[in-house]
């Protein structure tokens, strides 16, 4: 059993705040009542909920888009650090959430946290080869050579080869500054990859994973409900 108002927003249909109004408004029915009670308890399973008439289809899953900040681990729970699931706000707060993927604590950008342990396998799955971007900071000028040794795959130092990646110099950065699309996620990868080239990153920002961007208007810290097109981004164009 759940609060009617975490299951409002659970499905998307505003913010804590918002469908507290809602309820408050008559605005919801449970059952075909009219509900203005807003911890109402609610089995998802057997209720029927509508607001403004409208019934609402319950989705069991959800899926986060974070603007990680640096500081945070990209984990669940930790003994010592803050995680990442630390920074959810309330509203979207419920067990079993956890990044699909990880970011170094020190990077910052694009994280998806979610419940779904399929949708994070199929994400994260190597074979599938989903597109990262991230941008670098650099501590040195990137020359053609970086650009051709990121495109004929590095070789890290333990031997392991990287598949071949883009390096884009970003203009107005005197060449310290690359946009970086890599299509697996070796632990430290993009770090790793600039350090074979003698260059150190000095600062890491993911951007996309497959077609889904981070949303520009998303403050550092915060969250946003991927909508179903969104979530779908993330594989549209991926080819495996
Ligand atoms: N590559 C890195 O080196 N660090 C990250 O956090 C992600 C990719």
């Amino acid at each position: 059993m759940e609060r009617l108002d975490k299951i409002l927003v659970s499905q998307n249909i505003g913010s804590r705040k918002e469908v507290q109004k809602i309820i408050k408004r008559g605005e919801v029915c449970v059952n075909g009542e009219i509900c203005k009670k807003i911890d109402t308890k609610i089995d998802v399973n057997t209720d029927k909920i509508a607001v403004n008439g409208q019934a609402i289809k319950y989705k069991k899953n959800i899926y986060i888009m974070m603007n990680k900040p640096a500081g945070v681990i990209s984990a669940s729970n930790d003994k010592y650090d803050k995680t990442v699931i630390d920074l959810i706000p309330e509203e979207y707060k419920r067990k079993g959430l956890f990044p699909a993927g990880r970011l170094d604590k020190d990077t910052e950008g694009l994280l998806i946290i979610t419940d779904d342990g399929n949708f994070a396998h199929k994400m994260l799955s190597p074979k599938k080869h989903i597109e990262k971007k991230y941008i670098a900071k650099l501590d040195k000028s990137i020359d053609d050579d970086t650009v051709k040794k990121f495109e004929d795959g590095i070789i890290f130092a333990d031997g392991t080869k990287c598949m071949p990646a883009k390096l884009e110099v970003l203009p107005d950065s005197d060449n310290k500054k690359g946009i970086v699309t890599i299509c697996e996620g070796k632990f430290h990868q993009v770090k790793k990859m600039f350090i074979c080239c003698g260059i150190n990153v000095v600062h890491l920002k993911r951007i996309s994973i497959g077609n889904l961007y981070l949303d520009s208007k998303l403050p550092i810290g915060c969250c946003k409900l991927l909508t179903n097109y969104e979530k779908e981004l993330i594989f549209i164009g991926n080819i495996h």
